[in-house]
């Protein structure tokens, strides 16, 4: 029954707003570790809220993941007047992902869809302090902080520390590191403990996490029952943001309180 599954997720997210201390959070029914289609409705609810809180000249600024690439295939033109002058920037150089899951090529796509045009970030996400001091004069690397610096809007994924680090063919130097800290969430290239402490991060070009504490509308979107912990740790010290889940990670949560 429709009407009864609507006004139970409406239950779960006020309960989850709660738990999480999250001033909005929107549920798509399904638990998208079992099917990939709930990442899609993941997507489409970002693209609504994106479209809810976007105003003329706003500048988005986008990470990558496998989720934010499914509000991207999502996404479509924001031909309203008053979304005029919308922009779209990466907020991480390459974070050693396979090119589909990168900020560059979903900040792409997000674009050409939404009919936008785009800023990206072609520097390696990890810098030595050397490189890090040369790039950063660059003019195209300027224009990035530039715009991350004004960006209105931030949208990115949330992710198991573990998982990350894998999937990022991280040093296995990091991977002790995660262990011995305990890290279990990760969120654009910033590895949280379960009180939401930062335990490492990287010396990069792209968006820092400082920014998003900076009265932004910041977007996170994240489901999975495997992602539940991660999405309570982040959460612990999070900025005010809106998380769009799933059924399936929102139940696990409640379950770990
Ligand atoms: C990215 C973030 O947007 O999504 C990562 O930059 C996050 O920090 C990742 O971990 C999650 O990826 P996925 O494929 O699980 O959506």
């Amino acid at each position: 029954d429709v009407m009864k599954d609507v006004s139970g997720l409406k239950h779960l997210e006020k309960q989850l707003e709660t738990v999480l201390d999250v001033p909005s959070v929107v549920i798509v029914p399904g638990d998208s570790d079992h099917n990939p289609e709930v990442k899609n409705e993941m997507g489409l609810a970002c693209v609504q809220e994106m479209e809810r809180c976007l105003k003329p000249e706003s500048i988005i600024a986008v990470t990558g993941g496998t989720t934010l690439a499914a509000a991207a295939e999502i996404m479509h033109p924001l031909k309203k007047k008053a979304l005029e002058n919308v922009q779209f920037v990466s907020a991480r150089g390459g974070l050693g992902e396979q090119v589909e899951n990168q900020a560059n090529t979903i900040c792409a796509k997000m674009a050409e869809k939404a009919e936008a045009s785009y800023h990206l970030l072609h520097v390696p996400d990890q810098l030595s302090e050397e490189s890090y001091l040369t790039l950063i004069e660059e003019p195209s690397v300027q224009k990035s902080n530039q715009l991350l610096q004004s960006a209105t809007m931030i949208i990115h994924g949330i992710g198991d520390a573990k998982t990350m680090a894998l999937r990022r063919n991280s040093s296995q130097a990091l991977l002790n590191k995660i262990d011995h800290e305990h890290a279990v969430a990760e969120a654009f290239g910033y590895y949280f403990d379960q009180d939401g402490r930062v335990v490492h991060k990287v010396k990069t070009i792209g968006m820092q996490l400082e920014s998003l504490y900076d009265n932004r509308t910041v977007i996170a979107i994240a489901g999975g029952r495997s992602k539940a912990r991660a999405i309570q740790a982040y959460f612990k010290k999070g900025p005010d943001s809106i998380l769009i889940t799933d059924e399936g990670a929102a139940e696990e949560i409640l379950s770990l309180i």
